[in-house]
């Protein structure tokens, strides 16, 4: 398969659904919708609602199933960005090639911003069970999954941990513990999304499970090697800011050497994990490669 031209059609797609969610918000005050757009259109990569998809396809779920919930997924995402950006957090004033939500929308807007994508990622959701004939116990199931992976013992969960650990020494077991909720725990509850829908069988389902949980760590490890070794043309963000602020990432706690080996290791992991499903899961085994190789060789 050709990765570029599967992940350019993907990307299409899911901006095209995301204007169209957008849309269908019942007038916001033009300013709130101007804040969500700017982040929301930014450039970001897509990683979650392309795994949501690239997982449904494993166990053939539509993607017109799929997509209102990949969409949620982004917009927690986005969302998520705004927040972590913010001077309360990481004080950051770059994120995907331009400046930060708050910075150009102030502190308020910008917490508001994130607080109607969070909220109306809700609403697109319950509009995607309401429609295509959708089960609606699998609507509801997926739903949860979202809530979960993104609520307080997933992402804000994983946030609270990783505020808490500035400054402290870190250590490898602490490092797991707040990477696994802040990152993995939306990435495997993206790719759960999609087998969920899929009727994915239980075991197929532990099996993309496993999956969505080795890339989610691995795509933290990766973002920490890139925070230290990434120029802003590849990341869209100022490097460096981890070690300023110290946060406790894997390469402070274990050395970049051995960061980048627990890299690969998970990616074997998360490889190992598709072995059954053949030719399907072959964008779901090149993106675990591309988000890996991206951080190890850079
Ligand atoms: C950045 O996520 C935040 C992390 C969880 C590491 P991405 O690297 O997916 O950022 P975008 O969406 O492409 O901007
Ligand atoms: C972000 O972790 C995790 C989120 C849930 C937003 P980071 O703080 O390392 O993400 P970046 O490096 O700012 O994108
Ligand atoms: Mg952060
Ligand atoms: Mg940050
Ligand atoms: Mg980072």
């Amino acid at each position: 398969m050709n990765l570029s031209r599967y992940l350019a059609q993907r990307r299409r797609l899911i901006e095209q659904a995301l204007k169209h969610a957008l849309h269908q918000a019942d007038r916001p005050p033009r300013t709130l919708a101007r804040a969500m757009r700017y982040s929301l259109f930014a450039g970001g990569k897509r990683i979650r609602p392309i795994l949501a998809l690239a997982s449904g396809e494993v166990v053939g779920a539509p993607v017109e199933r799929v997509l209102p919930f990949a969409c949620a997924i982004e917009m927690i995402h986005t969302y998520s960005l705004i927040h972590d950006d913010l001077p309360a957090m990481d004080n950051d004033d770059l994120r995907r090639g331009k400046p930060t939500n708050h910075i150009v929308f102030g502190e308020g807007m910008a917490i508001l911003a994130g607080d109607g994508l969070l909220t109306e990622a809700f609403r697109v959701m319950a509009e995607g069970g309401l429609r295509n004939g959708l089960d609606r116990t699998a609507a509801l199931r997926a739903m949860r999954e979202v809530a979960t992976g993104a609520g307080a013992s997933g992402m804000v969960g994983g946030q609270v941990a990783d505020l808490e650990a500035e400054r402290r020494k870190p250590t490898k077991t602490l490092v797991e513990y707040i990477h696994t909720r802040k990152t993995a725990a939306l990435i495997r509850a993206a790719v759960r999304v999609g087998a969920l829908l899929g009727e994915a069988r239980p075991a197929q389902f532990t099996r993309l499970d496993r999956y969505g949980m080795a890339l989610g760590l691995a795509f933290q490890v990766a973002d920490d090697i890139l925070d230290v070794e990434g120029a802003t043309e590849k990341t869209g963000k100022r490097p460096g800011r981890d070690q300023e602020l110290q946060k406790a990432t894997y390469p402070a706690a274990v050395g970049m050497a051995k960061a980048k080996q627990r890299a690969r290791e998970l990616l074997d992991e998360a490889l190992e994990a598709l072995k059954p499903f053949g030719t399907p899961a072959e964008p779901l085994r090149q993106i675990a490669i591309l988000v890996v190789e991206r951080a190890v060789r850079s």
